[in-house]
């Protein structure tokens, strides 16, 4: 009998799981090597981080961080085990977005854990990429048209849908409780697409299930960010290189997303974008390039979509618990606009100086990103001392600021309009960097402007027509779930009642 096939076979087997056993422990040992310093680290604040000791006494992780900044003299600590130093100092959040701009981009690892998902849109890249297409978004949000375009198609989504929808269920025999949230998650999609791409999803017809692409959409943005939350970048890379588990879904995800936003594109080429408004004519016009133009969409879908839901959620949830605002608002809009006359103008709503402050007053408190992170390209120092090795990471945290006594006095913790109304009843901005909300310096928020107008009118139409009341007991503060932008984990349950 021949034995030399099956000696071969036996000899090509035994190389290949040798070579495959190598090939494992060599990378064992490199995540071991990459990971071990870290674990090592004995202090206090890295102890509860790794342990979640931190969860018992606190409900979020940004409350915790809010904790130890407040009793952090210079209001910076350092996560060792994460390499992240996060601060709440003004003075060194104006260093990091302003004075030194150039050390601090976003950085390789920051556009690699959102890569696959956002490619090369303009919340992932920085250079010249980032400076090209910040100069062509905002030559086109900068405009006063583009408000206009953007108020009507606001007014025209609250008076055909939002209003009609919560109309139906305050007026119906029933009066099932609503998840106030859900609500301006289809609500801020359907207004983000139509305005930002000509294209109208329907999501707020309940009729109708949420789109493949939405649910896509959530899942990828929610599976991105939690590569962020992994020991070290590896863990999820290997896992994408496997094609493992959140890996596998995510690519899954992006594939929905990839072939719904050409989609997107292939119909705003068939009808014709010459004399069309939306930013996405305005991009088709300048470039050829299908990927580059998906990236646009989809930066633009999570930078208009996730963040308003969220400023709306918070701002409601505080209304419902401070009935005293709301009846100024009602007060002001009847003085200013006029008893049962409906708001006609961008104009109009500039006199709205209460509304104004009372939607940032919201965003202090609960801003609907909560931190941002940059990385450092050379080692630097902070204008409160602290050091900066190259490499690591460094967050400003916009939800700790809204709540240190140094930036807004012993009241920091109420809900309290009136400290940005001046005298004679004008509202007064605060500087920047001391109310990050919108970022500030050279990256800030293109759609400030319109995120505003949209979280006002939206505001108002609801409070003149409805009485809106929570369903439940809520906890003393919301609890978040873990994702790029604040999200009420549970959502925000609430009864919606015609006004007498
Ligand atoms: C309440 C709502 C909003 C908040 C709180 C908000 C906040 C922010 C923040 C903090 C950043 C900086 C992110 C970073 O660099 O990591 C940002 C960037 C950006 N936002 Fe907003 N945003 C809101 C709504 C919008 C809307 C509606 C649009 C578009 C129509 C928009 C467009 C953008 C763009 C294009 C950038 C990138 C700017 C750059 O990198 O130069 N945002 N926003």
């Amino acid at each position: 009998m021949d034995l030399q096939p099956f000696f071969q076979l036996l000899h090509a087997s035994f190389c290949f799981f040798l070579v495959t056993f190598t090939l494992l422990i060599s990378l064992f040992c490199l995540l071991f090597c990459v990971v071990r310093p870290k674990l090592w680290c004995n202090c206090e604040i890295c102890a509860a981080y790794l342990t979640m000791s931190w969860s018992k006494q606190f409900d979020n992780l940004c409350d915790w961080y809010t904790h130890l900044l407040k009793y952090s003299p210079g209001k910076t600590i350092h996560i060792h085990v994460l390499g992240n130093t996060i601060t709440a100092n003004p003075a060194n959040v104006e260093y990091i977005l302003k004075t030194r701009f150039d050390n601090f981009p976003k950085g390789k690892p920051f556009s690699m854990i959102l890569g696959d998902f956002l490619g090369r849109g303009i919340f992932n890249v920085d250079g010249d990429s980032w400076r090209f297409q910040k100069k062509m978004a905002s030559l086109e949000l900068g405009k006063l048209s583009i408000r206009c375009y953007a108020f009507d198609v606001i007014n025209l989504e609250i008076k055909d849908r939002l209003i009609p929808l919560l109309s139906s269920i305050a007026t119906g025999k029933e009066r099932p409780v609503l998840d106030l949230q859900d609500v301006f998650r289809r609500f801020s999609f359907d207004s983000i697409c139509r305005f930002s791409f000509g294209v109208d999803p329907r999501c707020l017809q309940f009729s109708l299930p949420m789109s493949e692409f939405t649910t896509a959409f959530d899942l990828a943005s929610k599976l991105s960010a939690e590569r962020a939350m992994t020991a070290s970048p590896l863990v999820w890379k290997m896992k994408r290189m496997l094609n493992l588990g959140s890996e596998k879904e995510l690519k899954k995800a992006i594939k929905v997303v990839d072939i719904l936003a050409k989609e997107v594109i292939r119909q705003r080429r068939k009808m014709g974008f010459s004399t069309s408004n939306d930013l996405l004519s305005r991009f088709i016009s300048t470039t050829n390039d299908e990927t580059y133009l998906r990236d646009i969409v989809i930066s633009f879908l999570l930078a208009g979509r996730d963040t308003v839901a969220s400023g709306l959620t918070s701002l409601f949830w505080l209304l419902a618990k401070h009935p005293n605002v709301v009846s100024t608002i009602r007060q002001e809009a009847n003085r200013v606009i006029g008893e049962n006359q409906e708001l006609t103008s961008l104009e109009q709503m500039e006199d709205l100086h209460y509304l104004q402050a009372t939607v940032y007053e919201s965003m202090r408190l609960y801003p609907p990103i909560q931190f941002d992170s940059k990385f450092c390209q050379a080692d630097d120092v902070l204008p409160d001392g602290s050091l900066l090795k190259r490499g690591t990471r460094v967050t400003y945290h916009p939800y700790a600021m809204g709540r240190m006594e140094e930036i807004w006095g012993e009241d920091c913790l109420e809900f309290k309009p009136e400290r940005w109304v001046k005298e004679g009843g004008v509202f007064a901005p605060e500087n920047p960097f001391k109310y990050p909300v919108f970022q500030g310096g050279f990256r800030v928020c293109l759609g400030k402007e319109m995120a505003l107008v949209e979280l006002k009118t939206v505001a108002l139409s609801l409070l003149r027509t409805f009485q809106i009341e929570l369903a439940t007991a809520q906890h003393r503060t919301p609890r978040f779930s873990p994702g790029l932008t604040a999200t009420f984990s549970g959502g925000l349950p609430v009864m919606v009642l015609e006004r007498q």
